[in-house]
């Protein structure tokens, strides 16, 4: 997201140590540190693979994880990617690359319910009819297969709604001096928000939401959700309208997801800071709501002015009830999702799911926020992949507990060459803080506590502060973890560091990890860059960081990776949500885009370019990989350009997005299938 949107400044208070803080360590080995950072790194990155974190000369193995080619073995290719790569684009329209098609469906405001009421085109849709509709700005999804749950013709398409463009949902500009504001535009904002499970088929070559369908559902701010974990029941997640803290209405700012082994969908809310003011006209924030971000004042929603639960003045504890990960159970719309709060309380970008190799279930999860922090968990239980009702009932019990992880990213042998080790840290009650003599014990009574105020613990126990985390995914075969790293304009010169090493990261970067012995359950790993995202166009020489890592090119040029995920082959792709004004530091970016590499050769190729103003988030795919989903996400959003005060934004040519429906009507955002024409695998 980016119109309501805080993230890229820090509320982190603490001055964690950053790598160059940390140690001095031992003088290089490869000897880059001769030629500077810039053309050390640079050529670095540009030297293929290399071990993540290797400490010898060697050269480049294969693919990291494992060894090298040894005498006489080719060197590892990775998977196939043959499509012609598309060129930049500033249309208003989603660019494929020859030999593909694409498709749009389940757009704001289209119906999921034979009740449903039909869009209207001028936003004058009811609160009522919104919670009938598919809501706005379209985020992670995932695809559930159903029949015998492996068919590519027919699931149950999962998807977030983020937020809302307050210029597009509502007829008039609410924003405007004196503008009416009433509970009916708080609730209509509220229904925008959320989930839809649809159920989608393939029907005459044609993608559409079956109607009726028994699955079909929406969950939205108004909407029963149990706590559950360690946190529920707490004094601090009670409110006047639960004195249980235990249940509690709504999920918000739902940005990417995950899915379970066992066939759930976990949501993830993020910045629900922004939805938290006080009418009350003081600043009563105390350290928590402020390391949070929560305004001091109003909210940039409005909702506390209709809303009392968002009046934090009113309801203090209602906000500890958002910023958790949300698991949904797809296939039962009866059944109510649970917050789980043993993953902890941060601004979740997405949660991604593998095993430790004893079976206990790792979920790797960012913290959205400038100088912020990458988690990990790791469940109790183990998972049971037996396909009985009673591993089926144990399994859905995972997330209820386990231990809570904070990552540290050091700089290894080698100071500046963007490669390292790292660890992780525990959030228990028995860690030692940064203060001599200290456990968290000293400052959180229980672990509830501690969960609640995860961002806190971390600090204080000097987690690495990191350019932005978003989306994390994980190699399926090599269990490798990616995670993208979006931009961080605050970084400071004396803040650089290996795995952060540019101030004013306007382009962010790509950061991968091995967990020690390949186990995600181990508390050690090795790092390195996988691309440092820059702008060869603008900044020619390649000794400037800026100018990106080696496998950043002219023809493949982005800025703010933030969507991220793997296919079953191990093609890696990448969505971003960046600067679209193609121009300056952003020349020859175009509009947002997905692009997908190659984790072996790190090759990056751009697949698709989305209109205009938009943010392409959001990926799942068909079994079978013939259909990839993606999300566009707020088309027209103006970033960075003009806005007219004098003209409503859907009558702005320079709103500049009209799309998809391309007949004078607003921008929506919208799911869109891609497919190869021949029916071929998408990607390769
Ligand atoms: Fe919702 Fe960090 O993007
Ligand atoms: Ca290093
Ligand atoms: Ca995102």
């Amino acid at each position: 997201m980016s119109v309501i949107d805080t993230e890229d400044i820090s509320t982190n208070p603490t001055s964690n140590t950053h790598f160059n803080e940390i140690a001095k360590v031992a003088a290089s080995r490869r000897g880059f540190l001769k030629t500077g950072l810039g053309l050390g790194a640079v050529g670095f990155l540009s030297a293929g693979l290399v071990a993540c974190g290797s400490d010898d000369d060697d050269p480049a193995p294969g693919n990291p994880g494992e060894p090298g080619p040894g005498p006489g073995e080719p060197e590892p290719t990775g998977p196939v990617m043959n499509f012609t790569a598309v060129p930049a684009s500033s249309g208003d329209t989603i660019v494929v690359p020859p030999g593909y098609q694409s498709a749009v469906f389940c757009r704001w405001g289209d119906p999921l319910f034979p009740n449903s009421p039909a869009w209207k085109g001028d936003a004058t849709d009811t609160a009522e009819a919104q919670a009938l509709q598919f809501g706005d700005n379209h985020d992670g999804m995932h695809f559930f297969p159903l029949g015998d749950g492996t068919s590519s013709t027919e699931g149950l398409l999962v998807m977030n709604h983020e937020y809302f463009n307050a210029e597009y949902l509502f007829p008039t500009n609410v924003d405007a001096p004196g503008a009416p504001w009433t509970l009916e535009h708080v609730r209509k904002g509220q229904h925008a928000h959320g989930i839809s499970v649809a159920h989608i088929r393939l029907n005459a070559g044609k993608w559409e939401v079956v109607i009726p369908s028994k699955y079909n559902r929406r969950l939205h701010m108004n909407s029963a959700f149990d706590i559950t974990g360690p946190a529920a029941g707490h004094a601090r997640m009670r409110t006047s309208e639960d004195p249980t803290g235990r249940r509690v209405f709504g999920t918000l700012n739902n940005c990417g997801n995950g899915y379970t082994m066992w066939g759930t969908y976990l949501t993830c809310e993020e910045n629900f800071n922004g939805y938290f003011g006080t009418t009350s006209g003081s600043d009563s924030r105390d350290a928590s709501k402020r390391r949070y971000g929560l305004s001091g004042t109003t909210s940039g929603y409005r909702w506390e002015v209709h809303d009392d639960r968002f009046d934090y003045v009113k309801e203090p504890n209602e906000s500890n009830r958002f910023g958790w990960i949300v698991e949904i159970d797809p296939f039962d719309p009866t059944s109510t999702p649970k917050k789980r709060t043993a993953l902890g309380r941060i601004k979740h970008e997405n949660a991604a799911q593998t095993l430790a190799k004893d079976n206990r279930v790792v979920v790797y999860m960012g913290d959205d926020q400038a100088n912020d922090y990458v988690y990990k968990f790791v469940s109790d239980g183990k998972y049971d992949p037996a396909p009985t009702a009673f591993a089926y009932a144990q399994n859905r019990n995972l997330l209820e507990s386990g231990k809570l992880y904070v990552a540290k990213f050091e700089a290894g042998a080698t100071q500046g060459d963007m490669m390292g080790t790292g660890r992780w840290i525990l959030l228990d009650r028995a860690t030692p803080t940064t203060t001599p003599g200290q456990t968290l014990g000293d400052l959180f009574a229980t672990q509830a506590d501690l969960l609640i105020d995860t961002r806190l613990a971390a600090d204080a126990v000097g987690a690495t502060p990191m350019d932005r985390p978003e989306w994390v995914t994980v190699h399926p075969e090599t269990n490798e973890v990616y995670l993208t790293l979006t931009n961080n304009s605050g970084r400071t010169a004396e803040k650089v560091d290996d795995a952060n090493p540019r101030a004013s990261n306007s382009w962010g970067q790509i950061i991968r990890w091995r967990e020690a012995g390949g186990d995600a359950g181990a508390l050690t790993f090795e790092w390195d860059l996988f691309v440092l995202a820059g702008n060869p166009v603008a900044f020619a020489d390649r000794s400037d960081l800026r100018s990106g890592s080696a496998n950043v090119t002219a023809d493949n040029t982005f800025n703010s990776p933030d969507g991220l995920a793997f296919d079953a082959d191990g093609r890696l792709w990448i969505q971003t949500d960046g600067n679209f004004s193609n121009s300056g530091s952003y020349a020859g970016q175009g509009n947002n885009q997905m692009l997908i590499a190659n984790p072996v050769t790190k090759e990056i190729r751009r697949f698709l370019v989305g209109p205009s103003g938009c943010e392409v988030t959001g990926i799942t795919w068909t079994p079978d990989q013939k259909y990839v989903f993606v999300n566009i996400q707020h088309p027209g959003e103006y970033g960075s350009h003009p806005r007219r005060p004098d003209v409503q934004p859907w009558d702005d040519p320079l709103a500049f997005s009209q799309w998809p429906e391309r007949s004078g009507g607003r921008p929506r955002s919208s799911t869109v299938v891609v497919w190869r024409t021949d029916g071929g695998k998408v990607g390769t």
